[in-house]
């Protein structure tokens, strides 16, 4: 019942410094083996015949004790050294990133018969190197050695993925070392991400002798950084023309029934977080559930209504779209398994992992926010931007709106002073208007430069904006690491 968000990331871990020497193996990877840590990275290069990016683009598997992640990375089809380095996570909990590559933000697309690729002008790695992680262990080609327990929440998942993170950058690719890194993702990665940052800065500070990692920025498409906001939201999503609709989803008397369920669903959320006891937050997901989320949720599946898009029909069970299923089916044809060479513990290529979204719904995770993480980085100068397609459902603006303008830092009071106003970007030649922004840039205490803070949003577009809007996705991402505005 817990599981109705996509696609996200993953992470290994020991802490140590050690000196990874790369020894070319009999098995077509090349292998970078730590000397006195159980790190190791399984690393092969790959050609455009399975996935047409127009760069130099890796595959492999991090191994840490039990625990297996795949990657496939993608350098920078502008300049792989200066440009920055950009991870992508999709979310799930249990979703694997391969979701976000050949249906999103990759440079290639899966093809309309599941068999093939095709390039994708809008691809992220136009002018940052891209990094596509399936995490925790277990999701998609990771995984994890029997008679181990995959990650139960967010945390977790960071601390394998931080090493990850150190091993890549001042190892495999040192000259990203020092490149500016930005972590991307959506959905439950609203929760990944600011635990990872999180994991990432305080690592830093802690072992400074360690290979850092040069955290600049995090930016979240449609994430769940509040289940409590997300679900205020439902009501302005389904009862008003506000995402962009001619009239609203719901009419008036399931609206008056869950306008008079929200006041009692907000307590019982706050009663969760003051005890963060998994009983009470089991109940009070289920009177939210009952009053409010239900509604629609139980009308979603295939042929049925889609919680990524309230305009949209829904394909197929659960995900709502076919192409996951195109996914699924090309990464585990033979020619991509020839290309890959997953190993033996890695057994079938699934969109999604329900041992690990199982397993997150053991704790309270779902149910909390993680603006605490979020306001830790921005007052450590990590940049912030929440980018969000309004005809999505599952985590809408307006439940973000609120989010973001009750987040309690220095820039809370600037930030929902300002209105948001229509940006621009320019589509096939034209400028043309495309949604609405609000950024505020403040100085904090101790940082050289001012921390930014912005919210975006996109019309016509769902849960998935580079699905969507690739050309305006990809102008979000641009300009973002460019450091430019949406004005
Ligand atoms: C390595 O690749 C070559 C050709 O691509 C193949 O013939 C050989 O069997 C591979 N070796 C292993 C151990 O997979
Ligand atoms: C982005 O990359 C393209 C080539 O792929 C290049 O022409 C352009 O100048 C780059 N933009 C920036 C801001 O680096
Ligand atoms: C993919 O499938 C289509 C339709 O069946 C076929 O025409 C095409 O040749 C296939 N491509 C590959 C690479 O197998
Ligand atoms: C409101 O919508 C629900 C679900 O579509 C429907 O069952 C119900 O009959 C509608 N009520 C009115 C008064 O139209
Ligand atoms: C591309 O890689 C595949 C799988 O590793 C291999 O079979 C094929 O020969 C390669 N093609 C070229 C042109 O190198």
């Amino acid at each position: 019942m817990w599981k109705f968000w996509l696609t996200a990331l993953v992470g290994v871990g020991h802490a140590s410094q050690t000196v990874l020497r790369p020894e070319p193996l009999a098995s077509n990877f090349t292998t970078f083996q730590s000397t006195n840590s159980p790190h190791s990275v399984r690393i092969r290069q790959q050609n455009e015949s399975i996935c047409a990016a127009g760069s130099a683009q890796y595959t492999g598997w991090l191994d840490i004790g039990p625990r297996h992640l795949f990657f496939w990375y993608f350098e920078s089809q502008n300049d792989p050294v200066a440009d920055p380095l950009t991870l992508w996570m999709n979310g799930g909990p249990g979703g694997s990133s391969i979701l976000g590559l050949f249906e999103e933000n990759g440079p290639c697309l899966i093809n309309k018969h599941g068999n093939g690729t095709v390039y994708n002008p809008w691809g992220w790695s136009r002018n940052s190197s891209l990094l596509f992680v399936d995490q925790p262990a277990d999701v998609g080609w990771s995984y994890i050695d029997e008679g181990y327990e995959v990650a139960r929440d967010s945390h977790e998942a960071a601390v394998d993925m931080r090493h990850f993170l150190q091993i890549f950058v001042s190892e495999i690719f040192p000259h990203k070392r020092f490149s500016p890194f930005h972590i991307s993702g959506e959905s439950y990665a609203g929760k990944y991400i600011p635990y990872l940052g999180v994991e990432i800065v305080t690592h830093n500070q802690q072992y400074p002798s360690e290979p850092q990692i040069n955290l600049k920025s995090c930016l979240i498409g449609n994430g769940l950084m509040s289940f409590k906001d997300t679900t205020f939201g439902y009501w302005e999503t389904l009862c008003t023309t506000n995402p962009g609709v001619s009239t609203p989803v719901f009419n008036q008397t399931r609206c008056d029934i869950m306008a008079t369920n929200m006041p009692r669903c907000m307590e019982v959320f706050d009663t969760c977080a003051k005890s963060l006891d998994f009983a009470i937050c089991t109940a009070a997901y289920s009177v939210c559930y009952k009053g409010i989320i239900g509604w629609y949720e139980d009308e979603s599946k295939k042929g049925g209504r889609n919680r990524f898009d309230i305009t949209a029909p829904c394909e197929v069970d659960d995900i709502c779209y076919k192409e996951a299923a195109y996914i699924e089916q090309y990464m585990n044809s033979p020619i991509v398994r020839e290309a890959l060479l997953p190993p033996d513990g890695a057994k079938e290529y699934r969109f999604e992992s329900s041992a690990v979204a199982d397993a997150f719904a053991t704790t309270p995770e779902l149910m909390t926010s993680s603006s605490d993480h979020i306001i830790f980085l921005l007052s450590h100068g990590v940049h912030f931007l929440a980018y969000q397609g309004n005809l999505d459902l599952a985590c809408n603006t307006a439940g973000n709106l609120r989010w973001a303008h009750s987040l309690a830092w220095k820039g809370q009071t600037e930030f929902t002073s300002k209105p948001l106003l229509p940006w621009t970007s320019n589509i096939a030649g034209r400028d043309q208007t495309v949604g609405t922004a609000k950024e505020v840039r403040v100085q904090l205490d101790g940082l050289a430069e001012p921390s930014r803070f912005a919210f975006v949003t996109v019309d016509g577009a769902g849960h998935m904006v580079p699905q969507d809007r690739r050309d305006v996705a990809f102008d979000i991402l641009s300009r973002w690491i460019a450091g430019d505005s949406f004005d």
